[in-house]
């Protein structure tokens, strides 16, 4: 077990909202409610949960700082109705220091201040797992999931045009990050003007 308290309760609802790290028998109500946020097709990249070894090691641990793996629930009356997670990049120790970071919530569970909730256990986390930066992937038409990430600062670094497929629409995805210590200890940084392949 990790940084987290296990039981986190956040007094937003008329019924208690505890956030805490998954455990493996969360996993088949993790997996209804990704597929069920995936139907609604507008919010997420993937169609439908697929399970692979970073999730099913994700999922099992909850709260792995030395791994840098993360998955936190919000849990209403017993039951998750949302997930936040948190993964490494994959390069290895080349992009150790940068995790990805995905959240979703079920339709009646939005616009309550449980995204941004989970969202500060997040950020409050990362750093004691070893991540200097995170980032997340957003469907530009996304406006509810831009107006999160923006009230934690989180920035635009890229668009990647008609990057997706929605209902036969070609749609841009955003690639936005933040930085988790101050930009001036970052010696990498270059300005995004005039950024070009030929010179920078
Ligand atoms: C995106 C999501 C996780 C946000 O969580 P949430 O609990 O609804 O967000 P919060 O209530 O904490 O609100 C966070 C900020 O976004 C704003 N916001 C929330 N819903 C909004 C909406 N429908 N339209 C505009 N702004 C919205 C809030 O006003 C708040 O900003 P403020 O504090 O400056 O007023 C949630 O809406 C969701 O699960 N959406 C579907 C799945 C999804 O899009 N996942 C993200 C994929 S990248």
């Amino acid at each position: 077990m990790g940084f987290l308290s296990p039981f986190t309760s956040v007094p937003l609802l008329r019924s208690k909202v505890i956030l805490r790290p998954s455990t493996p028998h969360d996993l088949d109500q993790l997996i209804t409610n990704i597929n069920s946020i995936a139907a609604e097709q507008i919010y997420l990249q993937t169609t439908t949960f697929t399970s692979d070894a970073v999730w099913d090691a994700a999922i099992r641990e909850g709260d792995n700082p030395r791994t840098g793996q993360l998955v936190l629930l919000p849990i209403v009356n017993d039951k998750a109705i949302g997930y936040l997670r948190i993964f490494p990049g994959n390069y290895g120790e080349r992009n150790r220091h940068v995790g990805s970071i995905g959240l979703g919530l079920l339709p009646e569970y939005r616009g309550k201040g449980i995204g941004s909730s989970l969202m500060s256990h997040a950020l409050q986390w990362a750093p004691s797992a070893g991540f200097e930066k995170l980032e997340a992937q957003i469907i530009a038409t996304n406006y509810p999931s831009r107006r999160l990430f923006a009230k934690f600062n989180f920035v635009v670094e890229g668009l990647r045009r008609c990057q997706l497929k929605i209902r036969d629409e070609l749609v841009d995805e955003l690639v936005v990050a933040l930085l988790l210590r101050s930009e001036a200890s970052f010696h990498c940084l270059k300005s995004f003007q005039n950024l070009t392949l030929e010179g920078v």
